[in-house]
C-alpha cells in the first residue's frame, strides 16, 4: 500500500492550512513537512511553530524531515509541537544511534534521510530501530528539482534488505517524484513518496495526489 506525502515546501506559505486541507481531502497519508536551517542546506524554511500551528487544523500523520545540524537540539521541540514521526539526516548525526534513541524515547515515530551518495551500510546496524528510511532522490535543500535516477538501485536493495530481515520499515522517496519517477520508485520498492512541486504546483493540487497514487500502482 503506498502512501502519499505532500510536501508543503511547495505550498502557499501564506494560505498554509488551506493548502494542508485539499490534499487531506484528496485522501494523501502523510504531511512531509521540509526543515531546514541554512546550516545543513542552504535554505531556511519551517521550525516548531508552523507545525504547532497546524496541528489543530489536520489529522494528517506529520512526517517532518530535519535537514539541520545537531538535529538532536530540536528533536524534542518538533515532537511537542505535533510531530508523528521525525526524520533525522545521516550525515548530520555524529551519534546517530543517539539521536534515533531521542526520537523514540519522545514517543514519535523515527526515520532516518540518507543523501544520494550516502551509502546503506551507515544504518546497517540501527535498521531495526528505524519506523522509515528516506532515500533522498535530490540533493537536498529546495523543491522542484530532477530526479536522480542512480538512486533506482539503492532502493531495490534496501527492499531487499528489509524483506530478508522480516522487518516492517517503510522506504520514503522525496525529490522530483511526478507521476512519472513515481511507477520508478514503487516498481524499485518505495511505499511513501513525498512530492512537493508536482502536488502543490499543479493547477489542481487534489487531483495531482490523486494521479501520483495511480501512477505508483502502475
Ligand atoms: C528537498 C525536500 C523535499 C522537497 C521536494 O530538499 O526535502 O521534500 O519539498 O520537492 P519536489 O517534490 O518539488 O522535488
Ligand atoms: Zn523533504
Amino acid at each position: 500500500m503506498v502512501k502519499i506525502a505532500p510536501s508543503i515546501l511547495s505550498a502557499d506559505f501564506a494560505n498554509l492550512a488551506q493548502a494542508v486541507q485539499v490534499v487531506e481531502q484528496a485522501g494523501a497519508e502523510y504531511l512531509h513537512i521540509d526543515v531546514m536551517d541554512g546550516h545543513f542546506v542552504p535554505n531556511i524554511t519551517i521550525g516548531p511553530l508552523i507545525v504547532k500551528a497546524l496541528r489543530p487544523r489536520s489529522n494528517m500523520f506529520f512526517d517532518v524531515h530535519l535537514m539541520i545540524e545537531q538535529p538532536d537540539r530540536y528533536i524534542s521541540d518538533f515532537v511537542k509541537a505535533g510531530a508523528d514521526l521525525v526524520c533525522v539526516h545521516a550525515e548530520a548525526c555524529t551519534h546517530l544511534h543517539r539521536c534515533v534513541s531521542q526520537v523514540k524515547e519522545l514517543g514519535a515515530k523515527v526515520g532516518v534521510a540518507l543523501n544520494p551518495h550516502t551509502p546503506l551500510n551507515i544504518i546497517e546496524y540501527i535498521l531495526p530501530m528505524l519506523d522509515l528510511v528516506l532515500l533522498m532522490t535530490v540533493n537536498p535543500g529546495f523543491g522542484g528539482q530532477k530526479f536522480i535516477p542512480e538512486v533506482l538501485p539503492k532502493i531495490k536493495r534496501l527492499s531487499q534488505i528489509i524483506k530478508e530481515q522480516g522487518l516492517a520499515t517503510e522506504i520514503e522517496v522525496d525529490g522530483g517524484i511526478n507521476s512519472e519517477t513515481a511507477t520508478l520508485v514503487t516498481g524499485a520498492g518505495a511505499n511513501v513518496l513525498v512530492a512537493g512541486s508536482a502536488i502543490f504546483g499543479a493547477d489542481n493540487p487534489g487531483q495531482a495526489v490523486k494521479d501520483i497514487r495511480k501512477a505508483a500502482a502502475n
